[in-house]
């Protein structure tokens, strides 16, 4: 086994062990990266059914805004659950939750399928700092024997689209990234599978969560 493969082996095991169900990703076989990376939707008919999206997203899924989220490259499958959060109301935020609604399946498929295909978010590569470098990858979180890099990547883009569940968050704007640590830590946010990324911040200071937010974001 490969280092990265046992790490992302240990990361599956927890999270199989913490949702106590079985993760819903099979292992193996299909070798089509991309293919999976985009799901199921028809990145062209996305295109035109995101047109309102990418009004605030970006045209290839690089938002300007600092708040507003980087959807390029992203996991279709965490995208989609993101949206029907919005929709059932287990993610708030005042805009989101309106968008979901009028999309149907299929549409939406489509339209995450757009943004997977483009090609994927990133920082400006300005030098990680020591402090957030070493809590992503060494960590010092609360109980649990894992690290950020153990669920997303080394440099945060993702381990690997059959575990499409851990997003991608390298290269992501820090003003975004800082206010979802801030929100899991405090509860504001809860819809991370078994609340396991306000577990994971929990222990964590505002000095902390300012240090990763910083080296999440210039990968
Ligand atoms: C008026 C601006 C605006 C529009 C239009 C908009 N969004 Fe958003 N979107 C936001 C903001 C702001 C957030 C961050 C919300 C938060 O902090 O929870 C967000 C968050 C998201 C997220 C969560 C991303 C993540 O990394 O967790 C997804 C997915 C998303 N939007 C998809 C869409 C889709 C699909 C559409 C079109 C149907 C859309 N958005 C339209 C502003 C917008
Ligand atoms: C056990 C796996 C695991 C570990 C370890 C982990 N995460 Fe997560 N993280 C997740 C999952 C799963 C989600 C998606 C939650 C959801 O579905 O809403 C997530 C979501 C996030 C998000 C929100 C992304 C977005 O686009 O809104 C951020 C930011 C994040 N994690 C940062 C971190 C940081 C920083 C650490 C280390 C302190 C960390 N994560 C450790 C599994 C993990």
């Amino acid at each position: 086994m490969t280092h990265s493969k046992s790490r992302m082996a240990a990361c599956l095991l927890t999270l199989a062990i913490l949702l106590a169900v079985p993760p819903s990703f099979a292992a193996g076989g299909n070798t089509d990266k991309f293919k999976r990376r985009t799901g199921s939707g028809d990145p062209v008919a996305g295109k035109v059914a995101s047109q309102i999206c990418q009004g605030c997203h970006g045209v290839n899924g690089n938002s300007t805004d600092e708040l507003i989220p980087k959807l390029a490259g992203q996991y279709d499958v965490y995208v989609i659950k993101q949206m029907r959060n919005y929709l059932a109301g287990t993610r708030s935020h005042e805009i989101m939750n309106n968008m979901a609604a009028p999309l149907s399946d299929r549409e939406l498929a489509d339209i995450a399928a757009y943004f997977a295909d483009q090609a994927i978010m990133k920082g400006n590569g300005a030098a990680a700092n020591e402090k957030g470098k070493n809590l992503f990858l060494k960590g010092n979180i609360s109980d649990m024997v894992m690290t950020c890099a153990y669920c997303h990547g080394e440099s945060g883009k993702g381990l690997d689209p059959s575990t499409a569940m851990y997003p991608v968050i390298g290269g992501q704007h820090k003003a975004y990234l800082l206010k979802q640590l801030r929100d899991f830590r405090e509860d504001k946010r809860v819809n991370s599978p078994n609340v396991i990324m306000n577990r994971i911040v929990k222990s964590l200071s505002d000095t902390d969560l300012e240090a990763l937010a910083e080296y999440i974001s210039v990968q």
